[in-house]
């Protein structure tokens, strides 16, 4: 899907520096504004507020932590990276401990430069885009919360009541239901909305990384701690922290974020102090969190405290009657957010999703109206586009568990070699070669298609076609 392109301020008297997030930058569809000094860099953020800014710590004149407390009284939900040497790192943790979203230590390992910059635009956009709830057709192209359903009637209120208060949410529902969706509009209802909101995915972070991203770390904590670390909890003090996936922490976390609510304090690995710290948790999941009590993979301690305020998120086929209203809101959102004229779509074809048991919710939908889209040629969308896209996709389910199976005993060969450097990368290129090849089968070859069926941007696509030696001709199978 494509968004919308996103601003960055790069605040550096380095000129050289500046060119090259310049040119990195916009290869990446970012557009990209730059400034000299802490003084212009604040001219420009006043006159338009970017989406993430990049400072550097070493300015002439205004230094980068004056220039960063003013951009952070402009606009306390602007995430900053800041950019340290060594001698200044100290610093840039200060900052981060006051707000800034994190720091980058010069040179800078470009790939995990991008990685720290999607996940603070992310995070800008989780806290500043308004999740609108249940709006009218006319100003639906926001992000909102669609449903007029009795289930999705009980969600509004009970959002209505917990949001202003204090008290820890435990957001239920099957994937795909709106879990995430719902933790932003109670963020954003809450009198601390003017305060971060920093979302952390539990599932996705191997173990020992998500206690020292959630916890922080001091110097010397591990191998490897060359400094102190702020961890997320403690940078969003005063604000709110969404654990996502919370049914997926580890025990042993799960004990300290029961500490954490219980005592409102922390500590950071390797440190002896406890740190008060003020967060409201938000945590969602879509595990049976009953079982994994009863299989000791969940603290009941903790899920009592957590299921006090609970929201449950209704399947979306026991919601049937809100699939009009989500189609005609994906529509013209995908048309819009792609320059398409929204192409409508017919009573059949709309009989046909209401039909359907959707079993990946919410999220299921709005893929499949996003693919019929992508495929469709201006004419409204008929019954048998849906049946198309929704056969494939249960075809598809069908070969990933063979599929997989293939895939594991690749890893397993792979694994069982000690010749080869580099081994994470040598596979991850194998997949995603494999992969860039199967979507430009399926785009037929059309490189802007296949870019948008990825989620990349196409100089991303471009050269990774290039890196890979993906010929056009052979990626395309002829009929
Ligand atoms: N009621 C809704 N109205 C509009 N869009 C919705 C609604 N519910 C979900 N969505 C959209 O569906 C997608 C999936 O939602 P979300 O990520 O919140 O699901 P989730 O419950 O967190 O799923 P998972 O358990 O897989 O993480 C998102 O793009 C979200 O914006
Ligand atoms: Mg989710």
């Amino acid at each position: 899907m494509k968004n919308e392109t996103q601003t960055i301020l790069i605040i550096d008297d380095d000129d050289q520096l500046r060119n090259s997030f310049f040119r990195l930058l916009t290869e990446e569809n970012y557009q990209v504004k730059a400034a000299a000094s802490g003084e212009q860099g604040l001219e420009m953020i006043k006159k338009q507020i970017p989406d993430l800014v990049i400072l550097d710590i070493r300015l002439p004149g205004m230094n980068g932590m004056e220039t960063f407390e003013a951009i952070h009284d402009i606009e306390p939900k602007l995430p900053v990276i800041i950019m340290t040497a060594y001698g200044t790192t100290q610093t840039a943790i200060e900052a981060t401990k006051t707000g800034a979203f994190d720091y980058i230590l010069k040179p800078f390992d470009i790939p995990d430069m991008l990685t720290i910059i999607k996940k603070a635009l992310e995070s800008g956009r989780f806290m500043r885009s308004h999740v609108k709830m249940d709006p009218a057709p006319d100003e639906s192209f926001h992000e909102a919360v669609i449903g007029r359903s009795t289930p999705m009637q009980e969600v509004y209120k009970a959002i209505g009541r917990v949001s202003p208060t204090d008290a820890t949410v435990l957001i239920r529902g099957e994937s795909g239901t709106g879990k995430e969706l719902i933790a932003r509009a109670v963020y954003q209802h809450s009198s601390r909305n003017q305060k971060p909101f920093l979302p952390i995915n539990c599932v996705a972070i191997p173990e020992t990384l998500l206690e020292s991203e959630l916890f922080g770390y001091e110097k010397g904590a591990f191998t490897g701690a060359a400094h102190r670390r702020i961890g997320k909890i403690e940078q969003a003090h005063g604000g709110t922290i969404f654990l996502d996936e919370i049914g997926d922490m580890p025990l042993s976390l799960q004990s300290k974020i029961l500490r954490l609510i219980q005592e409102k304090s922390i500590e950071r690995l390797g440190g002896r102090e406890t740190i008060p710290t003020d967060v409201r948790i938000i945590a969602a999941t879509n595990r049976n969190l009953e079982n994994a009590i009863s299989e000791g993979m969940f603290r009941e301690d903790l899920y009592y405290r957590l299921k006090v305020v609970t929201i449950w998120l209704p399947p979306l086929r026991e919601r049937r009657g809100d699939i009009p209203l989500l189609e005609e809101y994906f529509l013209s959102r995908y048309s819009a957010e792609n320059n398409l004229v929204n192409p409508g779509i017919t009573q059949e074809a709309v009989n046909t999703l209401c039909a359907y048991p959707w079993p990946g919710n919410v999220r299921e939908l709005a893929n499949i109206i996003q693919k019929v889209l992508i495929f469709n040629r201006g004419a409204p969308i008929v019954q048998e586009e849906i049946s198309q896209a929704l056969n494939e996709k249960g075809a598809r389910k069908n070969e990933n568990i063979e599929e997989n199976q293939d895939i594991l005993s690749f890893i397993q060969k792979e694994l069982s070699r000690t010749d080869k450097e580099n081994l994470f990368d040598s596979c991850m290129d194998h997949f995603a070669s494999l992969l860039i090849r199967e979507a430009l089968n399926l785009s037929g070859g059309n490189r802007t298609q296949a870019a948008k069926i990825l989620g990349l941007s196409r100089p991303t696509l471009h050269s990774r076609i290039e890196k890979y030696g993906i010929k056009l001709e052979t990626a395309v199978k002829s009929e």
